[in-house]
């Protein structure tokens, strides 16, 4: 009886066995305006570590709150907020607990940046997973990543976080990141609810200045920003970010036409929109709203859900429900929204993390490994003049130089979430560890990191003097990228350069080391160094994997997935730009045009020989599909890994296209002497159409290029293939007789 009894007494939302949409909506239905409105809204526990965001000390948090940014370790102190919202609300609705984990949780990975260099998603997506189990044993339910917004000016100092200049790029490292954190079921104990931001554009924020107007024409919104964000939805991400930007005028967090238009009515996504912290509240700056009332109006209408600490919505939406402003229906619907994620994520059913020891908990040795692996891949080799690299067995003093050669803290790059200085292992200790004896290793920091101050300078040249080789660590700060950390120029500060400059009288051959967050401007080191290997921050393990490139026991595959400007009055510069009117013109007049490294660089220990591109069909209809297939072959000494790149580009359009456009890549391993042939299946629908400025498809016949390696194919697609078809059949069917003849 008791059993019956319970069972009918519970209501559906906390039946497990009810369907997910009715638990939902017999919630709704139970919940006063009260209750929904605390759901629309987050707060932040604890204190905020990002100086960006100064937040206020928290009072009293109401049990029925939607979320929080939590911002402590402490899955028991999370359990207790949890249960407090579980046993002292009147229907018991669980917290989703937030939290920036960009790049790792406590196990460091590198910058999302560095991550697309190895241009291997099975990994980034491995590493993503990895930073879930951390994420969610710390007691977080929901991770503010992957940031994907497209970003050419690196002067913005967040170009670290995201997957550089290529939305195709983006697009497949999004979706690795999703699937990473989302796993094939939120509800799983390692799943984590991913958040795809800054929606959208805000990688165009003029001048690279942080937080300021994109203008972006709705061709480029279409072409460029959006579809990263549109693979990420389709990959499932359970949430967005509304950007701090406008879109030409119209802020991303009041922007009906994106936040509703075509992230719920086109792209039919079904989770919820949190707005950057303060976002709703800066509408007033932004000039859209007259106070906080109308900025929570806007932002609401137009699609943002949750209001990240702003309390515009808390204070606000009820005032505007009763003067008939903010319909309930958009406030059951909000609420469903942010209630269907907490349901996906089995909140209701299993409100409590785990609890286990940190031990047990951070740092696992597999997390290391892949951490490992992952700085190993992402490392670009950008210069190796006469083979410098790998060191010879002839040198046996080297000498370590530079602010990053001991560094540790600066490794780990901008949100680099829990994670510890302690944790780091500097690049003069992955050298020690990796030559041990067999190489006398010296040190000198020469300089700091900016400043004036040559004092170091005599003792670096000293030991420089006394080695065989020298290697030069120098880079950013952690602070000079990240969110609001524009820098009006992308060189290295001058008491770099002259450290280098002064090693150089030294007259041993110098490898220059860069960890950094953004492209830099080499245009006065390229030369003074004879090889150039690009870390950026790698995280908690770039030392040993640097230390293996230096060796010869790791062979480097990173690829850049950003152009570095020679300088940066080339900014912006990026591989797919529209061609010139007069490609012969346009040069300027005071420097070369040509950016240092293009979009796609890096350099191997071993060498890697293209054979004939071939097609399987020179034409092909919309409904068709054609394969490219190119051989490539190892004809080095080295086992080495070669990224294959694949470009489409379109060269006769209604609206003009880029100059090309990476439609595919893949990476393999390949060894001594080894031919692997590397194909891609042409998709028209998918890989010749292009949106228009409203987001509609179009795929028009034509001649197209497939460009890969250094070799162009053409190819037409055509309405119909009934005369080519005729000819092609008697071909075939002269084939066909030939062969059988001969047989
Ligand atoms: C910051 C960032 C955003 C982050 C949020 C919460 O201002 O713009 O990327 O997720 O606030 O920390």
């Amino acid at each position: 009886m008791l059993a019956v009894q319970s069972v009918q007494a519970q209501p559906a939302y906390k039946n497990q066995n009810e369907p997910m949409e009715h638990r939902i909506a017999d919630l709704v239905g139970r919940m006063t305006l009260e209750e929904k409105i605390l759901q629309l809204n987050q707060s932040a526990f604890g204190e905020n570590l990002n100086p960006n965001n100064r937040s206020e000390k928290v009072g009293d948090i109401p049990p029925e709150i939607g979320s929080l940014i939590f911002l402590s370790e402490d899955p028991v102190l999370r359990n207790e907020i949890q249960r407090r919202a579980m046993d002292k609300s009147r229907l018991g609705i669980p917290i989703l607990f937030g939290f920036d984990v960009i790049h790792g949780m406590r196990t460091v990975y590198p910058i999302p940046l560095a991550q697309a260099c190895s241009w291997n998603p099975a990994l980034v997506s491995q590493a993503a997973g990895m930073a879930a189990r951390e994420t969610k044993l710390t007691g977080i339910d929901w991770t503010f990543s992957p940031m994907i917004d497209i970003a050419r000016d690196p002067r913005w100092g967040r170009v670290a976080e995201g997957f550089g200049e290529d939305p195709y790029a983006a697009s497949a490292f999004c979706v690795a990141t999703v699937r990473g954190y989302q796993g094939t079921n939120l509800s799983k104990p390692n799943s984590i609810a991913a958040c795809l931001k800054h929606f959208a554009g805000y990688g165009m924020s003029e001048g690279g200045r942080d937080y300021h107007a994109s203008d972006i024409s709705a061709q480029s919104l279409w072409e460029t920003y959006l579809p990263p964000y549109e693979a990420g939805v389709k990959a499932g991400a359970a949430t967005l970010m509304s950007a701090f930007n406008d879109i030409s005028g119209v802020p991303a967090t009041a922007n009906h036409y994106l936040l509703t238009e075509v992230l719920k009515q086109r792209w039919g996504h079904d989770g919820f929109v949190v707005s950057d912290w303060n976002a709703i509240e800066q509408l007033i700056a932004q000039g859209v709203a007259k106070d906080r009332k109308q900025a929570g109006l806007k932002s609401f209408q137009a699609g943002v859900e949750m209001d990240m600490v702003d309390r515009a919505y808390s204070d606000y939406l009820k005032e505007l429900v009763d003067e008939g402003k903010v319909s309930m229906d958009l406030i059951n619907e909000s609420v469903a929204r942010v209630l269907r994620v907490k349901f996906r994520l089995g909140l209701f059913d299993q409100p409590y993390t785990t609890t286990v020891a940190e031990s047990e908990r951070y740092l696992q040795p597999v997390d290391k490994i892949v951490a490992a692996k992952l700085a190993e891949e992402s490392m670009v080799l950008l210069k190796n003049e006469k083979e410098i690299l790998p060191l010879s067995s002839k040198i046996k003093a080297l000498a370590i130089i530079g602010p990053l050669a001991k560094d540790k803290a600066n490794l780990l790059g901008c949100w680099s979430g829990n994670g510890k200085e302690q944790d780091v292992e500097s690049i003069f200790d992955g050298l020690a560890s990796e030559f041990g004896t067999r190489l006398k290793l010296s040190y000198a920091r020469g300089c700091v990191f900016d400043g004036e101050d040559e004092s170091g300078f005599d003792e670096a040249v000293a030991i420089a003097s006394r080695a065989d080789a020298v290697l030069v660590c120098l880079g950013e700060k952690k602070s000079w990228s990240g969110e609001n950390a524009s820098r009006s120029t992308i060189a290295l500060p001058v008491i770099q350069e002259k450290l280098v400059a002064r090693l150089k009288l030294a007259g041993k051959p110098i490898v220059l080391v860069l960890s950094n967050g953004r492209p830099l401007e080499l245009q006065r080191l390229e030369p003074m160094a004879n090889a150039i290997v690009e870390i950026w921050q790698p995280g908690i393990a770039g030392g040993t994997p640097l230390a293996g490139i230096l060796s010869g026991r790791v062979n480097p595959s990173g690829r850049l997935a950003i152009t570095f400007p020679l300088t940066t009055g080339q900014i912006p510069t990026y591989y797919n730009m529209r061609t010139s009117a007069r490609p012969w013109g346009g040069k300027y007049q005071d420097i070369p045009t040509e950016p240092l490294y293009w979009f796609g660089h890096g350099l191997s220990y071993t060498t890697f020989k293209y054979g004939k591109a071939t097609l399987s069909a020179d034409k092909l209809t919309r409904a068709q599909k054609l394969t490219v297939q190119v051989p490539v072959k190892n004809t080095g000494t080295v086992k080495g890994a070669e990224t294959v790149f694949w470009y489409i580009s379109d060269p006769v359009c209604s609206i003009s296209r880029p100059g090309k456009e990476l439609k595919f890549f893949q990476k393999k391993e390949i060894n001594p002497g080894e031919t692997v042939v590397f194909s891609f299946e042409i998709d028209p629908q998918r890989d010749l159409s292009y949106p228009d400025g409203k987001g509609k498809r179009l795929l028009e016949a034509g001649d197209f290029y497939i460009q890969v390696g250094n070799q162009k194919l053409t190819f037409e697609l055509v309405e119909n293939l009934r005369s080519t078809a005729a000819v092609s059949a008697a071909a075939i069917g002269s084939q066909i007789k030939a062969k059988t003849v001969k047989d």
